[in-house]
């Protein structure tokens, strides 16, 4: 894929693509990478999705199916959600539903494998603590340990969110649960999204963001150190694990 720059320092590794169907490309070719060595090391590859826009293109190359070395099953693979919002999987604001129509309904993914926020006739908050229950189920987790995920897509707003992470949130502070449910006053509802230390201890963490919208605050998540805790984005430093921003080039244009 056209790459214009790859450069790695604090802030992790920096891919900067020529424009958002590369980055897609990249990012889908580092899915099925990942997905082959996971499933041959492991026996499954544990992957959490991001919603808004950006990552529906990579949704749709991997339906397309990504050329590359080593084949994976997707009866292997399993899926969860970074965050949701609360309405129907059938609503255009799903997540959910955004992945099922570009990705689940294109590919041979069974119900076992789909880990959606369980939102069924709950509210927010019900739905995160039964989230959470399914994630310590799904991983054996004994109260008070982590899940670590394969591979973790994240995107970031201009505000320097991620997930349903936003600036000046109590949920940005969470510390011991996997799972919460934020009242967003700016959004005029509440959002259902994982924590920072859920992502913080996954294996691979990819952002993918593009647009200039967004050049100024990748800039100072990636080059200010000044408040680290001022974007959420910027507090998802994996403990062990690997850390990469997938740019186009509007977004890196400050950088
Ligand atoms: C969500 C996402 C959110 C998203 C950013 C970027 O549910 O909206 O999880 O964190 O990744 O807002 O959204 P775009 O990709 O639409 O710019």
């Amino acid at each position: 894929m056209p790459i214009v720059s790859d450069s790695s320092g604090a802030a992790g590794n920096i891919r900067v693509f020529q424009d958002p169907d590369a980055l897609a490309r990249a990012a889908a070719e580092e899915f099925r990478r990942r997905a082959v060595t996971s499933i041959q090391e492991r026996g499954r590859f544990t992957v959490v999705l991001s919603g808004g826009s950006t990552p529906v293109r990579l949704f749709e190359k991997l339906a397309a199916g990504v050329p590359g070395k080593g084949e994976f099953s997707w009866s292997a693979v399993h899926l969860f959600w970074g965050d949701e919002r609360p309405v129907p999987f059938s609503h255009p604001e799903s997540n959910f539903g955004s992945a099922r129509a570009a990705l689940l309904s294109r590919v041979e993914i069974g119900p076992a494998n789909l880990h959606p926020v369980p939102l069924e006739g709950k509210d927010a908050a019900a739905a995160a603590i039964a989230y959470e229950k399914e994630i310590r189920s799904f991983f054996k987790l004994p109260e008070g340990r982590f899940p670590r995920f394969d591979l973790v897509f994240l995107g970031m707003g201009s505000d320097g969110h991620t997930a349903s992470l936003f600036p000046g949130t109590p949920a940005v502070q969470e510390s011991k649960r996997l799972v919460v449910a934020p009242w967003l006053e700016k959004l005029g509802n509440f959002r259902i999204t994982m924590t920072i230390p859920v992502f913080n201890q996954a294996r691979c963490v990819i952002f993918l963001v593009a647009g200039a919208g967004k050049a100024v605050t990748v800039r100072k998540v990636l080059e200010e150190e000044d408040r680290p805790g001022r974007f959420p984005a910027g507090l998802i430093r994996p403990a062990s694990g690997e850390l990469f921003w997938f740019l186009d080039r509007p977004a890196a244009g400050k950088i």
